[in-house]
């Protein structure tokens, strides 16, 4: 964990002025990331919603205020995490992403994990833990399941938009993020992936 608070300015200087592909059509804004520089905890997301978009930051809506839930169960506070997502504009309309998009934002993303240099690496949903993982194993399976990808812990959990109106993931997710709290005053071990 060594962070650059100059590092990460620097990367959010050049993702605003990114002009390169079709996502940010319409957009009112690009969704950096947010949060300590220097944190343990890395969390990423997959896009920014409506709500991001207009804010500018993540996870402001709802799935933002059931995550702050999800990291309270754990006993970490919002400040002390941060929050990037793989894509930093919200897709026009809200469709699926291109493959050719994804790529010309997924660099951005590599370099803020390198900038943050997190202890654990927490994946929202899919998305995000393929992208992290290198994956097709969906995340129903993956859930909960502690991960070591290079330097990094990676632990994917469902996504708190997806778990909103699901009692089961939400049960999942809840128990995710205790562990997750255990894990941070403990050690625990993980398996290796790729
Ligand atoms: N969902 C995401 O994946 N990211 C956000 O920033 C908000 C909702």
């Amino acid at each position: 964990m060594d962070g650059s608070p100059d590092k990460i300015q620097a990367i959010a200087d050049e993702i605003s002025v990114c002009n390169k592909c079709p996502l940010c059509e319409g957009r009112t804004n690009v969704v950096v990331g947010d949060g300590d520089p220097n944190a343990r905890i890395l969390i990423i997301g997959e896009a920014p919603g409506k709500n991001e978009d207009l804010q500018g930051r993540p996870f402001v809506g709802a799935a933002g205020k059931y995550l702050d839930e999800l990291l309270s169960i754990a006993g970490i506070k919002r400040e002390e995490v941060y929050i990037a997502n793989v894509l930093k504009c919200r897709p026009p309309g809200n469709r699926d992403p291109k493959v050719e998009e994804i790529e010309m934002c997924a660099p951005y993303l590599r370099e803020q994990t390198r900038a943050v240099d997190p202890e654990y690496i927490v994946t929202l949903g899919n998305f995000a833990t393929k992208f992290i993982l290198k994956t097709e194993v969906g995340i129903t399976r993956l859930h909960g399941q502690l991960k070591q990808a290079g330097r990094f812990r990676v632990y994917p959990v469902f996504h708190p938009a997806a778990a909103i109106y699901d009692r089961t993931k939400r049960d999942a997710l809840e128990q995710d993020f205790a562990r997750l709290g255990e894990l941070l005053k403990g050690e625990g071990s993980a398996e290796s992936s790729g």
